[in-house]
């Protein structure tokens, strides 16, 4: 089966120190690294942009899963991926031009990824999957780390998952995105996700015993089985 990623969302890190905990996540085994960029117009809060994402870029080795929670994103693409980005994601209800967006970010030879919040339509999905390396189901409403996760979006991963199998999508990878941790993550596993973002789930108390224990709760998830676990 496709292997299952964990992604540390910077976002509940220490600022200060960001090369350190970069190093950190790459040594505690983080398969890729979550920034979240926000514009302060699209979600209620501000973070970072380019200029953070080229000066970690230096300190490893590890994809940067750059996750645009920002208006017109297509403004910005091409300044991600010189600094570094590797995987670049946007909001549909940010893209008036969802298709050209995501051929853009091909096009710079980064994977593309549409994002959905907790209750748009999977329809832009299934619409999007061609032009899709992944798609990112948001399980909490975007802008901040340390929510609930919302409960519903288990299924809205199995409806996906079914989706993308049925079609002859299953390696487009399904990444969800909040309120997710050790305690939770066996079913988002379960319900068809491929890749896991944590945030505070993995900072609050000790990364690498955080993110191990995630680690073997998605391997007891996976080797318990279920019908929703994508296929070879
Ligand atoms: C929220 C961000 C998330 C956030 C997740 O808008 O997209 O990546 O950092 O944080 P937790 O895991 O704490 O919900
Ligand atoms: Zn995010």
């Amino acid at each position: 089966m496709q292997k299952v990623r964990i992604a540390p969302s910077l976002l509940s890190a220490d600022f200060a120190h960001l090369a350190q905990v970069v190093h950190q996540c790459e040594a505690a085994g983080a398969d890729l690294l979550h920034l979240d960029v926000m514009d302060g117009h699209f979600v209620p809060n501000l973070t970072f942009g380019p200029l953070v994402v080229g000066a970690i870029r230096p300190h490893t080795q590890l994809p940067l899963d750059c996750h645009l929670m920002v208006e017109h994103p297509e403004r910005s693409l091409a300044a991600f991926a010189e600094a570094g980005a590797d995987w670049i994601s946007v909001h549909v209800e940010a893209c008036v031009h969802l298709h050209r967006t995501l051929q853009a970010i091909r096009t710079l030879g980064k994977r593309a990824g549409i994002v959905l919040n907790p209750l748009t339509p999977l329809e832009y999905a299934y619409e999007a999957v061609s032009q899709c390396d992944f798609v990112l189901l948001m399980s909490v409403n975007p802008g901040f780390g340390g929510q609930e996760f919302i409960p519903e979006v288990l299924r809205r991963i199995e409806r996906l998952r079914e989706f993308l199998e049925r079609e002859g999508y299953s390696h487009v990878d399904i990444e969800v995105d909040g309120g997710i941790h050790v305690g939770n993550v066996a079913e988002v596993v379960r319900a068809g996700a491929t890749v896991i973002v944590s945030g505070s789930g993995l900072f609050r108390g000790e990364l690498s015993a955080n993110l191990r224990r995630m680690r073997e709760a998605i391997a007891a998830a996976v080797a318990g089985g279920g019908d929703m676990l994508p296929q070879p």
